[in-house]
């Protein structure tokens, strides 16, 4: 992946992960497409980058929790950039505990963290193909290839983002189609800390944040962007920004009791159960 000249786009970019790999993907030269649900932020940001340089950064509102959204963005981002050589599907959301989870935030969390990869997907894959190139690129979590304690929506829709990202690498990728997918343990950001937007998904509850933080280091946004940058250009699939996640899965894979109970006596750390 060559940034410099590339058109990337980024949902989910009016603040934490997304806004930070929109910062790196222009820092290394690209035009970038900002785009998240809500606007001011969003505007913030892309003012900042074009006074680095000029008409760099573009700012679109859409909420990807439906296939029209996606669309519309993919439609807007290309009148505004032209082509697009990279789009990242970052946006999630963390909600919804056990099996008191309601359909509602089931459904949320399913349109959010997998639908909207697979409608973006839909809408830009023609292009690329034709073209013989493109790059998908979307956040998932540890939590994709581990498990969330204290949520069923966020593990199984993170779980199905991971697998979603993986078909389409097995699918296309001999057609030109580079999939990478981001997969982190606790980043320092609204989500993580959970409450601090007046919104209900920017936490599963207070205790995630917990248990997020009894898993290992809590990386900073620019630190991750840094990763997923440098993963990018050497094109590689699973960026794994905190190391042992890495670990944890070939554990999982190797020895799937052990590492189950591992899991359960964190559960039982952080739950008390
Ligand atoms: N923070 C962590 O510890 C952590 C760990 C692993 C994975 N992740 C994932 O990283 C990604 C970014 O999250 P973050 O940590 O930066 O938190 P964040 O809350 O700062 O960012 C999430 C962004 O997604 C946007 N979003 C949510 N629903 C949307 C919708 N329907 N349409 C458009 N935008 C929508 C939000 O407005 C928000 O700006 C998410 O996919 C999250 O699941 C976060």
């Amino acid at each position: 992946m060559e940034f410099r000249g590339a058109v990337a786009v980024v949902t989910g970019a009016a603040g934490g992960i997304g806004a930070a790999l929109g910062e790196r993907f222009h820092d290394a030269g690209a035009t970038v497409v900002l785009s998240d649900r809500s606007g001011a932020a969003l505007e913030t940001i892309a003012a900042r980058l074009n006074a680095r340089r000029a008409n760099s950064a573009h700012a679109i509102v859409a909420d990807v929790a439906s296939e029209r959204e996606n669309e519309r963005l993919i439609t807007e981002a290309r009148r505004l950039a032209g082509p697009i050589d990279l789009f990242f599907a970052n946006a999630g959301v963390a909600m919804g505990t056990d099996l008191s989870a309601s359909e509602t935030d089931w459904n949320t969390s399913f349109d959010v963290n997998v639908h909207a990869h697979r409608w973006a997907a839909k809408y830009l894959l023609p292009e690329w193909l034709a073209a013989g190139r493109g790059y998908f690129a979307s956040t998932a979590s540890a939590a994709g290839v581990l498990a969330q304690i204290g949520s069923a929506p966020y593990s199984v829709t993170k779980h199905a983002a991971v697998a979603f990202a993986e078909w389409l690498s097995i699918t296309y990728g001999s057609r030109g189609l580079r999939v990478s997918c981001l997969c982190p343990q606790g980043v320092n950001t609204a989500m993580l800390r959970g409450g601090d937007r007046p919104t209900d998904d920017t936490a599963i509850n207070a205790n995630a944040g917990n248990v997020v933080r009894a898993a290992g280091a809590v990386l900073e946004p620019h630190e991750v962007a840094d990763a997923v940058h440098d993963a990018l250009v050497a094109e590689r699939f699973f960026v794994f920004p905190h190391p042992e996640v890495a670990d944890y899965l070939k554990l999982k894979a190797t020895d799937p009791e052990r590492w189950l109970a591992g899991m359960r006596k964190l559960q039982r750390r952080v739950f008390g159960v």
